[in-house]
């Protein structure tokens, strides 16, 4: 699919196997999550544009590789996204951080915004949106509309599972943007939920329901 990345990593399917597992507690999920979220950062970030600076080993001098432009932006799409964030974080400490509250009416399944903060100079940087879940892709149009409208211009979405509707409905509304998930699930149920999916994401994260 054009724009989609599935990252079939052997050790991203075993661990994403365990947390579709309804049997999985929360404590291992979140922990699981963390887990992938490394992997998955390394491919998102996998074409990074690098420059060189002068450094001396303790042999010699040498041009050695570097990231090269502005820091990084991971906006997690709250609450589910901070899971996939605190792992990417470990990877890339010096990313800044915006946080898009959205949350799902269960009626309607539109995205509902209740809290918005992001680091400035977004149009100068690459930003990353995490959410685990691209169920009907309402949250995520939402936060990339959103972060568009504050100046963001290159930005990539990330997430763990993705429903082909989601996909669709994501790429016909930010064709610009890559999508990068784990899996490609089957579709959605009439309640909007991803099958085979994993359940609720932020719910099996935080132990609510
Ligand atoms: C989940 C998930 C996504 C959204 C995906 O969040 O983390 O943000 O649903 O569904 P969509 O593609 O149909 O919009 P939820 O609204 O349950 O909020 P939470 O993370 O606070 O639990
Ligand atoms: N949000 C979730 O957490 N899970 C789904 O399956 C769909 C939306």
């Amino acid at each position: 699919m054009q724009g989609v990345t599935v990252v079939d990593h052997p050790l991203v399917q075993h661990k994403l196997t365990i947390m579709r597992d309804k049997e999985t507690s929360t404590a291992s999920f979140r922990r699981l999550l963390r887990e992938i979220s490394l992997l998955l950062c390394y491919e998102v970030t996998r074409d990074l544009e690098l420059t060189t600076r002068t450094i001396e080993t303790p042999l010699t001098r040498m041009e050695a590789p570097t990231l090269e432009g502005k820091k990084l932006v991971f906006a997690s799409v709250l609450r589910a996204g901070n899971g996939l964030l605190d792992g990417m974080l470990d990877l890339v400490p010096a990313a800044r951080v915006a946080h898009v509250g959205l949350y799902r009416d269960h009626e309607t399944l539109q995205a509902v915004e209740y809290f918005f903060k992001a680091p400035s100079n977004l149009e100068d940087r690459l930003v990353i949106v995490v959410d685990p879940m691209l169920a009907t892709a309402n949250s995520a149009v939402a936060a990339v509309d959103k972060l568009k409208s504050r100046g963001a211009t290159n930005l990539r979405f990330l997430c763990l599972l993705a429903a082909p509707e989601g996909i669709e409905r994501f790429r016909a509304a930010h064709p610009d943007v890559p999508v990068f998930t784990a899996s490609i699930d089957e579709r959605l149920n009439e309640l909007g939920y991803i099958v085979p999916g994993l359940g609720d994401a932020g719910d099996r994260m935080y132990g609510t329901k």
